[in-house]
């Protein structure tokens, strides 16, 4: 069994922000039909699987990460009968439906929730984490991840509960034994569904022990994944893909290791976090280094090499749009994505792309916090006013990294909505005059294509899946070069990083080339690199 590669070793996975898709009934507001109307788009480009953030009812304080019904859709994205129809035509079409599994906290409209508030002799009351006091002195000093205490206080029932995120997501207390039954029993509810596996919100979470002050990585938190694993997902072949943001490489391993039985893998953000001040938040800014990025992504692909597996993404619905964090969203837009796309795809893991970055799409900056929907970002303004942070700074911190950026309706075409509604969008649509769709298939030198030739040669070349990886020296700060080998076969990957020309010198290493995978400029490889230059090749 051990021996075949897994499915989701060579596949490609796609992220859909469902809400910022496709609008099929002009309410504004994307929806199941929409993705179904796209699904031939997605095949076209390759993809093997769509994570789907989430659809269920939700009353939307942090966009769907708030579930008040882990068994339905919202009404807003449709019906059961849409999400089961979505299911089967995306696999007509080879792709797999990956859910989006919220289960450190619900809403605070959840059913649960409001039986636990309402009666502490509820079965449901210990579903959540309570602990008693009075009302001007939480438990203790752990903050949420928007702002604010974590705790909440209850006056009639004297009792604060424990929020990691808004007060409208109260955390699930992973210690009530009923409570992972009840997960679990959800979970093969969408496995018998036919779904293709889960990514599982901030997972790192649930292992929390408020009490010692423990909110990543617990104690429990393996235990409780391989109980999961054994109840649920295990005996299927499922992908399952956990949101960790306080993962190193040795507890990667852990998640990942196939003989521990629990996840297949995990996204961590250490290479997201490279371009924060050390012991900052995320809107501390400090200037990217190509070098640190080379060495952070070179430390996750040797540490988990034969011991777990990595997954290999730029952007999601919570990070800035890449080509206008990193990469250059003007003269070099097309050129910067794809140095960006061969850079990531040809490392060993499993490639995510997330709505939109395969066509290109950058930040949307505003210019004021009415244009906000995201709740981290409106939190963020309001505290930061307070401690006397001039305005037109704390908009530059929410154009630089707010999770809005990347949640702007997706741009089809280059008319008013760009083809994502007939109605009024419920975020701004950003401009679609050159970067759509319909453009990047028509342009043979598209973004577009690259991205479906990477994802292809995923699929082609087991060197890519299996080979080992080692990273190359350059003499430029911002040339990054690495090899991947496999039995007699060895694939050098260079990139410059940069908007400046640089040299590579090629002719002075002991390789020639055999064969050009894959190459961002039409001219031939020298020396001499071209600003954002990037090209794969097969080398003796
Ligand atoms: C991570 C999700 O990706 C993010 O969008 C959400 O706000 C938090 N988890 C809380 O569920």
């Amino acid at each position: 069994m051990e021996e075949k590669t897994n499915w989701w070793k060579k596949a490609t996975i796609y992220q859909i922000y469902p809400r910022s898709f496709q609008d099929s009934n002009g309410d504004g507001i994307g929806d199941l039909p929409g993705i179904i109307q796209r699904l031939d788009y997605l095949a076209l480009l390759g993809i093997d699987a769509i994570w789907l953030s989430p659809v269920y009812p939700s009353p939307n304080e942090d966009n769907g990460y708030d579930i008040s019904d882990y068994e339905a859709i919202g009404e807003e994205y449709g019906t059961m009968e849409d999400m089961d129809r979505l299911i089967l035509e995306a696999k007509k079409r080879n792709i797999k439906i990956i859910m989006d599994l919220v289960v450190n906290h619900t809403s605070s409209m959840h059913p649960w929730f409001q039986a636990a508030k309402q009666d502490v002799n509820s079965k449901y009351h210990d579903f959540y984490v309570w602990r008693k006091g009075h009302a001007q002195e939480p438990p203790n000093a752990l903050t949420s991840n928007f702002g604010g205490s974590a705790w909440t206080f209850v006056p009639e029932l004297n009792k604060y509960y424990f929020h990691l995120h808004a007060k409208e997501q109260p955390d699930l207390n992973w210690e009530n034994p009923t409570l992972r039954k009840e997960i679990y029993r959800m979970m093969n509810y969408w496995i018998q569904k036919g779904i293709g596996g889960f990514r599982l919100d901030v997972i790192d979470l649930i292992g929390k022990e408020p009490d010692a002050l423990i909110t990543k990585n617990g104690p429990k938190l393996h235990t409780f994944l391989q109980e999961m694993n054994q109840h649920t997902f295990g005996p299927y072949d499922l992908v399952t893909v956990g949101e960790t943001w306080g993962a190193t490489p040795e507890i990667a391993q852990l998640y990942s290791d196939v003989q521990r039985k629990e996840l297949s893998m995990v996204f961590q953000f250490e290479h997201i976090n490279l371009d924060k001040q050390p012991g900052k938040r995320k809107w501390d800014l400090k200037k990217l280094d190509p070098q640190e990025l080379h060495q952070v992504f070179a430390k996750w692909q040797i540490e988990l090499a034969n011991k777990g597996w990595n997954s290999l993404f730029w952007n999601n619905h919570d990070l800035p749009r890449i080509i206008s964090r990193w990469g250059n969203d003007r003269e070099y837009r097309v050129v910067s994505g794809k140095m960006l796309a061969i850079y990531l795809f040809f490392l060993q893991g499993t490639p995510y792309v997330y709505q939109g970055e395969e066509i290109g799409m950058i930040n949307y900056p505003i210019h004021s916090i009415d244009e906000v929907d995201d709740i981290e970002s409106r939190r963020m303004y309001a505290q930061r006013l307070k401690e006397g942070y001039a305005k037109e700074d704390i908009i530059a911190s929410i154009n630089a990294k707010g999770r809005d950026n990347a949640r702007h309706p997706m741009q089809w075409d280059a008319s008013k909505q760009a083809g994502f509604t007939t109605g009024t969008p419920w975020l701004a649509v950003g401009d679609a005059s050159e970067i759509n769709v319909e453009a990047a298939l028509k342009d043979s030198n598209s973004l577009f294509y690259t991205y479906q030739k990477l994802i292809k040669l995923r699929k082609e070349l087991p060197i890519l899946i299996e080979g080992s990886f080692q990273t190359f020296p350059t003499s430029h700060a911002n040339v990054l070069a690495y090899t991947r080998s496999y039995g007699n076969t060895e694939i050098l990957v260079v990139v410059n990083f940069s908007s400046q020309e640089a040299t590579f010198a090629l002719s002075q290493t002991p390789y020639t080339i055999k064969e050009v995978y894959i190459h961002n400029y039409d001219k031939e490889i020298n020396d001499t690199l071209l600003p954002y230059e990037a090209y794969a090749v097969r080398v003796k």
